[in-house]
């Protein structure tokens, strides 16, 4: 618990934050500031957790006891007040009834006029980690400029393959494993233990997000968003596509890559992202169902957490840190949260019937970790309907313990926001039952 001197001393912190204006990411600099601003320290509370005020005033919460009541919108009731009582009401009606309002009011719905892929296999090394793998280039370029975006697919794929394989699809924030992973080596944070993962009979491919979109304000004319607007336009309308669903809208476009490609089996590529891109692997498991699986790995606000729980991030910081991830009419929604029409456990119950893995941490607070078991929780009824198993348990399970007897499975790891070993050991325990490799 806080002292009230150290809350008001917070409170004094978060006040000049500000008068320096909200947390906004820097745009692309225009022109030289007129004088350096005094660096500001990152704002936390005593157990490390990030601090803010956001622009509504809103100032962040870690107290569970401060969390106010809140109703979550019925995942099982169609817009017109029916109830949804069979699978098929879900699928013909309240499943594209949710995937309208997440893509008309969150992340923006993808133009018709988004630019074709043109896939190209530019490289194979059939001895790449000492033998074990098969190593494809593969580029993909987004409309038909020479020198328009491209995105660069790392697939690995285990040597001694005898047929098609299950592959693990991997956004990364940074670039191919080689580069962060000198001799096979891994950093289980950006990058997978590619060895486990083709030991295994799994595939594993990577692209870096940022080739698609990129990752700032004032970015949208460049990337694959930049191709859609109209000469003059600098933004997409209010309804259109925002960064999140550019980077679901390419993991798609790999998925019919992967199609394509007599080494892989396209049925079942499992989709993993972290943070913002668990956030995008949710979103892309959504819109398209041909993903057989998603891993996401501390997803947060707009992921995984209820958005409706006033806790660790919310709407008003997210809003106002990163409105290029969204479309634009996610600013509606600052500061009256229960007009959302959606929360987290219909993102994930979208995903429905095929399997989430989620993971939280407990140094991850700013995530918060409850909120993402309570939306698998709350979508677990989705996952009923359609005779699959949820979580099995309203009760937060114990750190380090992973609930993995149903379709829905979630770990909550001791540590920090990041995908730890343990996590995809979890994972892989997880994915077994979905991801069968040929024998
Ligand atoms: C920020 C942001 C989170 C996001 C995270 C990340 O912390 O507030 O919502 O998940 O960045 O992508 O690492």
């Amino acid at each position: 618990m806080k002292t009230p001197a150290l809350h008001l001393s917070v409170l004094a912190i978060l006040g000049l934050v500000v008068l320096a204006g909200p947390p906004v990411r820097a745009a692309e600099p225009t022109a030289a500031p007129a004088a350096t601003p005094a660096p500001t320290a990152p704002l936390k509370d005593s157990h490390g957790n990030t601090l803010r005020r956001a622009p509504t005033g809103h100032i962040t919460n870690y107290d569970e006891d401060k969390v106010p009541p809140y109703t979550l919108p019925d995942p099982l009731v169609l817009q017109n007040g029916q109830p949804v009582h069979d699978a098929d009401t879900w699928f013909r009606q309240r499943r594209p009834e949710l995937l309208r309002l997440y893509e008309a009011e969150i992340y923006g719905h993808v133009p018709e006029r988004a630019p074709q892929v043109t896939f190209a296999v530019v490289e194979t090394d059939p001895g790449a980690m000492n033998g074990t793998a098969v190593r494809k280039e593969i580029i993909g370029h987004f409309g038909d400029k020479p020198d328009g975006p491209a995105v660069h697919v790392h697939l690995y794929l285990p040597a001694k393959a005898g047929g098609r394989v299950p592959v693990l699809l991997h956004l990364l924030f940074f670039g191919d494993p080689p580069a962060s992973a000198p001799n096979g080596l891994h950093r289980f944070n950006e990058v997978g233990p590619v060895a486990d993962i083709l030991a295994r009979g799994y595939g594993y491919a990577t692209f870096r997000y940022t080739e698609v979109q990129a990752d700032s304000a004032g970015t949208y004319q460049s990337g694959v968003i930049g191709l859609t607007l109209a000469p003059g336009q600098a933004i997409p309308a209010v309804g259109e596509w925002g960064a999140i669903s550019a980077w679901a809208w390419a993991a798609s476009r790999v998925l019919d890559y992967f199609e394509t490609d007599p080494a892989v089996d396209a049925r079942h590529v499992a989709l993993i992202g972290h943070s913002r891109l668990g956030k995008t692997a949710l979103w892309a498991g959504a819109r398209d169902p041909r993903f057989a699986l998603v891993f996401s790995s501390c997803a947060g606000e707009m992921g995984s957490a209820l958005s409706r729980r006033d806790y660790g991030e919310t709407v008003d910081d997210m809003a106002a840190s990163f409105p290029w991830w969204f479309a634009g009419n996610f600013q509606k929604y600052p500061g009256h949260w229960s007009d959302l029409p959606v929360d987290a456990h219909m993102l994930i119950a979208l995903n429905a019937p095929h399997p989430v893995f989620i993971t939280g941490g407990t140094q991850d607070q700013w995530a918060d970790p409850r909120g993402e078991f309570l939306a698998a929780v709350a979508a677990g009824p989705v996952y009923r309907l359609l005779g699959k198993k949820d979580l099995g348990t309203g009760e937060l399970p114990a750190l380090d313990t992973p609930l993995l007897t149903g379709d829905l499975g979630f770990l909550y790891h001791t540590g920090a926001h990041t995908i730890a070993p343990a996590d995809w050991n979890a994972f892989f325990a997880f994915a077994e039952k979905y991801l069968k490799p040929a024998p």
